[in-house]
């Protein structure tokens, strides 16, 4: 069978994302993804500030009606020189672990004081380190947990404040990998059983009920499963402060889905329909409102951009393969999710497109990036971009088949810095010492 060939334009991806073509070069903002190409090479992951900076101030203003602190989730993208980007415009953090406790402290120092620590297998000595550090709130996923943070509270004599993170035994519609809200899930603690363990907890001097929170899952579209979580949550803060104790904080989790296809989509408004949901749910609550957003900050400021290096086909299939693979970018693979992709040369007028495999060089067949998808033609040495990869990109990347990881690019307007450098063979030896 012959490649399918159709004629169409390369539209300009959705007004949603910073990369827009000029001069028929895609763009970040104002510099040429080429340009950044032949200065650093490929793979190379491009953000934003400038976007990243906006979808912060759209949480900023659609919750300017309550006390509130968003907590940007670093797992989604723990680029220092993103977290101070976000440190310094007054962002709290959620953090999964010591290591990104660590990296808040050399980002923003001063934002320790507005970090929330999340996990549900939190290990002694990073407890130790957040407690030193004097963070804002843990939000504890067992009893268990709630013992160890006890003990350690009273070996470095402080006091931990802490929320129980309830599971509501809501439903919200995402890839079951990222759900997290139903009883059947590993997190939080039976919102039954809450009431319960803040008394039990309340008579221990070493801590102090301080919130609850609730996180549901991730990539969330409806924002109905939000307001029914939080409804949940209120009812229990009530009951909570009917029982004597003063809950000052409710972490509404993260979760805010985006549309990683190319029909419009309007953040603004999407935030504007999530904080009615919340505020629905929080009807009464004066209590501080935490929020933990992720993806919905980062991932379309970001792109990856990679150079093909070959197109081949097999019987009837074409393969596009990229110097990028499952590697860098493991969301296709792990989760079937879908990356929009564009030539970063827009063809002129109707060009032709292929349908192909989009791929790398990683030697399993699990390593695509796209199948039977219908691009561009392109040829060996063209660039294109993986969009909406600023989440859960360079986080999730790893050194599979010895693969150094890429660099990262930070934009803003027409500045252009490289905020982390390729891995050299160096890095990738160092830690092995036989
Ligand atoms: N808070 C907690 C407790 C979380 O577990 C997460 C994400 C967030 C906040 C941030 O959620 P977001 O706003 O980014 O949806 N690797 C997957 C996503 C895993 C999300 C894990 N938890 C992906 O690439 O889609």
């Amino acid at each position: 069978m012959k490649t399918k060939t159709s004629r169409q334009t390369t539209p300009q991806p959705s007004a949603a994302r910073p990369f827009t073509y000029k001069d028929r070069t895609l763009h970040c903002d104002q510099v040429s993804l080429t340009s950044l190409a032949e200065t650093h090479g490929t793979p190379l992951y491009v953000y934003s500030a400038t976007q990243i900076s906006e979808r912060f101030q759209l949480f900023e203003q659609a919750f300017q009606d309550r006390p509130h602190t968003v907590c940007y989730a670093v797992k989604a993208n723990s680029s220092l020189a993103i977290l101070r980007l976000l440190g310094r415009q007054g962002a709290g953090f959620d953090i999964v672990s010591g290591g990104e406790l660590e990296r808040v402290r050399r980002a923003h120092k001063p934002a320790l004081k507005k970090v929330v620590f999340s996990g549900v297998g939190k290990q002694a000595w990073e407890i130790d380190d957040a407690l030193e550090a004097n963070i804002l709130q843990f939000n504890v996923e067992s009893e268990q947990e709630l013992d160890l943070l006890a003990q350690r509270a009273q070996a470095l004599n402080r006091r931990a404040r802490f929320a129980l993170r309830v599971n509501p035994d809501v439903f919200a519609e995402t890839h079951p990998y990222i759900s997290t809200g139903l009883s059947e899930h590993k997190f939080g603690i039976d919102i039954k059983a809450a009431r319960g363990l803040y008394r039990r907890a309340a008579r221990s001097k070493w801590l102090e009920p301080y919130g609850v929170s609730v996180h549901i899952g991730s990539q969330i579209r409806k924002v109905a499963p939000f307001a029914a979580a939080l409804a949940r949550v209120t009812s229990l803060v009530s009951e909570l402060c009917r029982d004597g104790h003063s809950i000052r904080a409710i972490d509404a989790g993260g979760g805010l889905g985006i549309d990683y296809s190319d029909a419009p989509f309007d953040a603004a408004h999407q935030v504007q329909l999530y904080a009615a949901a919340l505020n629905k749910g929080l009807v009464g609550e004066q209590a501080r409102l935490l929020l933990e957003p992720g993806r919905f900050l980062v991932a379309q400021a970001g792109a990856l951009l990679t150079r093909v290096l070959v197109v081949k086909k097999n019987g009837s299939k074409t393969f596009v393969i990229t110097d990028a693979a499952m590697n860098d970018l493991i969301r296709p693979a792990l989760y079937h999710a879908h990356h929009e992709i564009v030539p970063v040369r827009q063809p002129i007028g109707k060009a032709a497109q292929i349908t192909a495999d989009i791929v790398g060089p990683v030697c399993e067949s699990g390593d695509f990036f796209a199948r039977d998808r219908a691009i561009a033609q392109v040829k060996p040495g063209d660039l294109v971009a993986l969009l909406d990869a600023g989440a859960y990109g360079m986080t999730q990347s790893s050194n599979y088949n010895s693969r150094p990881r890429p660099a990262e690019i930070l934009v803003e307007g027409d500045q252009a810095t490289l905020i982390r450098r390729r891995e050299t063979m160096r890095d990738l030896l160092a830690p092995e010492i036989l």
